[in-house]
């Protein structure tokens, strides 16, 4: 697949020579560690009581502002949503393709059932959210249960994008409906042997603890951002946290170059280069669902690296300094002396990345980002808006629809009224009354 990437035998012994590094996690290795087990770093935790829920990539007022956005007609609310509701994945009949006990990414992928029925799940979750209709609830909640009752391995080099890609999307679908629509897990109970909550811990976030390298690693330290919340989890947060702002070669400053914004994956392909701003950008929104402003870290550094990217896909020369190139870059035949014209240009398969960037610095911070909105009145002149047309090779790779799930009606602070959380009343009992649209 897209983002494959073959996984020397060497890797294998880089990781027993650090499983015995103590992380914070104890005894699980640690690739890039040892890392310092910290609560001194910014945006760190100290209690489970820390935790803000719903928290991963939509909070509580971020869910409200979709709802609202959507029943007053408010543009691009109304707009996106109906396109959104129209869509096949948006629909409570859609037909679950799972569950597996097994699935494999790597040479051996077989994982389509999960991508296209994790994708219907979070779908569902937003739509049961906009419309409080049952059957999108029932539909959500039904998927999340059957793989999370099912689901007890994946096998294959790629295991780590997996879990932290279709995972993550997953694990956003449980948040909303857990927190929002008072979902119980169906195997839930007292001795927690079972259900999502342990596919998540065992399976999924211990995976993701081995991080990788720029765009690779990202994804794990994204994924294991989202996790940290869903399972309030202090140290898998504390971790995860450090690791963005200081893992040299998968964190923040691995990813982009400070000042210039040039990606470490510039030089291999555009895919990477923009799918990486893609993970670092729904890292950061978790970081601020959480109360903590990643976005505005290393002095805007992930708005100039949508800036270069765009300025590139553009069609526009940009600087390039070959010296700032991804760890391991022998693993993909780096590093290179150029920007690479691979996947170059505004086409229908360009990663869904520029709406969350869009509406994060130039609609609510009000920043100048001329490249980003291009790119993006391009692209939405192109397909129609991100998520209209299905990018099916990497179909979770983003959740898309970033007019719907990313917009601000303008700009503002929109802080987040952390009292509607298990501490105020965000449940809402299902209902079939619903919301006229
Ligand atoms: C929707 O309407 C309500 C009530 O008039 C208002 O408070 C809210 O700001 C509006 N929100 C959006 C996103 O349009
Ligand atoms: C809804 O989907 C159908 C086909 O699936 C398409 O023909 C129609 O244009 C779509 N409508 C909207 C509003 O997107
Ligand atoms: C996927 O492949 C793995 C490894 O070959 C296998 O064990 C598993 O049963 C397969 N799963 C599906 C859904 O085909
Ligand atoms: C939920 O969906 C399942 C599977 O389609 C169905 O068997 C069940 O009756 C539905 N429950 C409700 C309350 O609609
Ligand atoms: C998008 O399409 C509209 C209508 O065809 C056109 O006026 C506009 O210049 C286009 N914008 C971009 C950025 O291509
Ligand atoms: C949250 O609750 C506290 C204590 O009840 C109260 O003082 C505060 O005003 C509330 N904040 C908001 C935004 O409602
Ligand atoms: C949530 O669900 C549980 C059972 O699953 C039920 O006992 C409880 O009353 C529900 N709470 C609300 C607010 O709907």
């Amino acid at each position: 697949m897209f983002w494959s990437i073959r996984r020397p035998v060497a890797l294998i012994a880089l990781i027993t020579a650090f499983a015995n590094a103590t992380g914070p996690l104890y005894g699980l290795p640690v690739l890039n560690g040892p890392v310092i087990g910290t609560t001194q770093v910014p945006g760190a935790k100290s209690g489970p009581g820390d935790f803000i829920h719903p928290g991963l990539w939509h909070t509580h007022d971020d869910l409200e502002r979709m709802r609202l956005g959507v029943s007053n007609q408010t543009e691009p609310y109304y707009t996106a949503f109906q396109a959104f509701s129209n869509d096949s994945y948006s629909q409570s009949s859609y037909q679950i393709q799972g569950p597996y006990s097994v699935l494999c990414r790597g040479q051996c992928s077989n994982y389509t059932s999960f991508s296209n029925d994790v994708r219907a799940a979070y779908q569902n979750a937003i739509m049961w959210y906009i419309t409080r209709d049952d059957d999108h609830w029932n539909r959500s909640t039904t998927i999340l249960d059957a793989w999370g009752t099912s689901l007890s391995d994946i096998h294959g080099t790629d295991t780590s994008l997996l879990v932290g890609l279709e995972g993550d999307l997953f694990a956003n679908a449980g948040e909303i409906m857990r927190w929002e629509g008072n979902w119980t897990e169906s195997t839930a109970a007292a001795g927690g042997s079972a259900g999502f909550s342990n596919q998540l811990y065992w399976l999924f976030a211990r995976q993701s603890i081995i991080v990788g390298q720029a765009n690779y690693g990202m994804i794990s330290i994204k994924a294991l951002l989202s996790f940290a919340v869903y399972l309030d989890d202090i140290s898998m947060w504390n971790y995860a946290i450090n690791l963005y702002q200081n893992d040299l070669c998968a964190g923040l400053y691995g990813n982009l170059q400070p000042g210039s914004g040039q990606s470490s994956e510039t030089g291999r392909d555009q895919g990477h280069a923009q799918g990486g701003l893609g993970w670092a950008a729904e890292a950061s929104r978790v970081m601020q669902s959480q109360g903590f402003d990643a976005y505005s870290l290393g002095n805007n550094l992930l708005l100039a690296g949508g800036e270069y990217a765009a300025q590139y896909n553009l069609g526009n020369d940009v600087p390039y300094d070959p010296k700032f190139y991804r760890c391991e870059a022998i693993l993909v035949n780096g590093p290179w002396s150029e920007p690479s014209p691979i996947s170059r240009g505004v086409t229908t398969t360009t990663p869904y990345v520029y709406d969350i960037l869009y509406y994060q610095y130039v609609v609510k911070r009000g920043l100048s980002a001329p490249y980003i909105t291009q790119m993006k009145q391009q692209l939405d002149n192109l397909t129609g808006g991100e998520g209209h047309t299905h990018i099916t090779n990497s179909l979770d790779d983003h959740p898309g629809w970033g007019d719907l799930i990313w917009s601000y009606p303008s700009s503002g602070q929109y802080a987040n009224n952390n009292n509607q959380t298990i501490w105020g009343a965000a449940k809402k009992v299902k209902s079939r009354t619903g919301l006229s649209l």
